[in-house]
């Protein structure tokens, strides 16, 4: 698949920073990229025009958001088509041996870092086969996989990938449903169900938009001195805790990590004082209400992102009846929107630059 990517709005376009700009383009974003990709879901278009072999098994690959992105793939292959799926971490796979019929997808917005592209010359692909993901489609990646896929998300300026991640999950899954449609994994039908409630994400994304930005500005006062912050969530929401704090690591400059909401006691929790933030991406899983009861025992502060009634309710639309045990597939992928608007607003209550952060690059060249 080849860009027709068009439509660039030069400048700021009225916003203060490329980020502000970005995170806004994404329901707009998504919107375009659905309308281009969906009629070739359920026939299996999608994939058949990759010509890639068949496959048993899936492995993603990238680094930092983009790794994120595949992880989310990955889950998606798995909870859509019962597919053993893994990732691997870039900078760490030199000389990994593939199994036998992995479809190898390798993410980068930029398809220039240094240690994707050092990591795919030294697979030993074998039966396998590589297809790049990316946003960029004359980069060395798409010259050197066997198969790319654009994900068209336009330029993104901002050092923080903010829409290429929402473009890489969307592609994503889109191939990964028509790859299982076209291998009949999956029932047409069924992928056309899906490919539904694919259409349903830009409005998800806008709901997120607006309902951050009530949200959040009245907590940034509270959180502005806090030194570390802890991100948690359950199954499908993992990654996005995940990514919630590589940014707000990149932007703010503060201590974020992540962790499966189940593991704080087994150590994380020990982190926690009276204040200490704690962002829980609450997409269904009732388990969550007890961590956040051992968060405010010690008087941590919950910010909370889910539907009606949380701090950040983000989550609205998907939840409930509207996409029935929908959020496993790939996740609250909405929740993304309130965690690149907390990590902007503390940034620039920081006085950071939130669209050059320090000691980093938008694409790296360097191993
Ligand atoms: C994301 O906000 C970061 N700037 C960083 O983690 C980035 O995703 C990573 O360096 C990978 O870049 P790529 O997508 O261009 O390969």
């Amino acid at each position: 698949a080849t860009s027709n990517w068009s439509g660039v709005t030069h400048g700021l376009a009225g916003h203060t920073d490329y980020m502000s700009k970005e995170i806004a383009e994404q329901p707009e974003t998504a919107a375009r990229i659905i309308d281009r990709l969906a009629p070739m879901i359920a026939d299996g278009s999608l994939w058949s025009g990759l010509n890639l072999p068949p496959f048993e098994r899936v492995a993603v690959l990238g680094c930092g958001t983009s790794l994120n992105a595949g992880r989310v793939i990955a889950n998606a292959f798995g909870a859509l088509g019962d597919v053993p799926n893994s990732s691997l971490i870039a900078s760490e796979a030199s000389s990994a041996i593939m199994d036998p019929r992995t479809l190898v997808i390798a993410l980068s917005q930029s398809g220039e870092t240094a240690d994707v592209l050092r990591a795919i010359d030294d697979l030993d692909l074998g039966t396998s086969s590589l297809m790049a993901l990316t946003n960029s489609e004359h980069s060395t990646l798409a010259r050197r996989a066997d198969s790319m896929l654009n994900c068209n998300a336009g330029p993104e300026i901002g050092v923080a990938a903010t829409k290429t991640f929402v473009a890489q999950v969307i592609t994503g899954v889109a191939m990964a449903l028509s790859a299982l449609a076209a291998t009949r994994r999956i029932d047409r039908d069924y992928a056309r169900r899906q490919t539904d409630d694919l259409r349903r994400i830009p409005d998800l994304l806008a709901h997120a938009i607006a309902a951050s930005q009530k949200a959040i500005p009245p907590l940034i006062e509270e959180i502005r001195d806090a030194q570390g912050f802890l991100f948690l969530g359950r199954g499908a929401g993992v990654v996005y805790a995940a990514e919630g704090a590589l940014k707000l690591k990149e932007l703010s400059y503060r201590w974020a990590e992540h962790y499966p909401a189940g593991e704080l006691k087994h150590g994380p929790l020990a982190l926690v004082e009276a204040g200490t933030p704690v962002v829980v991406i609450d997409s269904g899983d009732r388990r969550i209400e007890s961590n956040i009861s051992e968060v405010e025992a010690r008087g941590g502060r919950i910010i909370r992102i889910g539907g009606a009634g949380s701090t950040i309710p983000a989550l609205g639309l998907s939840l409930g009846t509207a996409m029935p045990g929908g959020i496993d597939r790939w996740g609250p992928l909405e929740s993304v929107v309130p965690l690149q608007i907390l990590a902007r607003d503390l940034a620039l209550a920081l006085g950071r630059d939130v669209d050059k952060p320090r000691n980093l690059a938008k694409s790296v060249t360097v191993e």
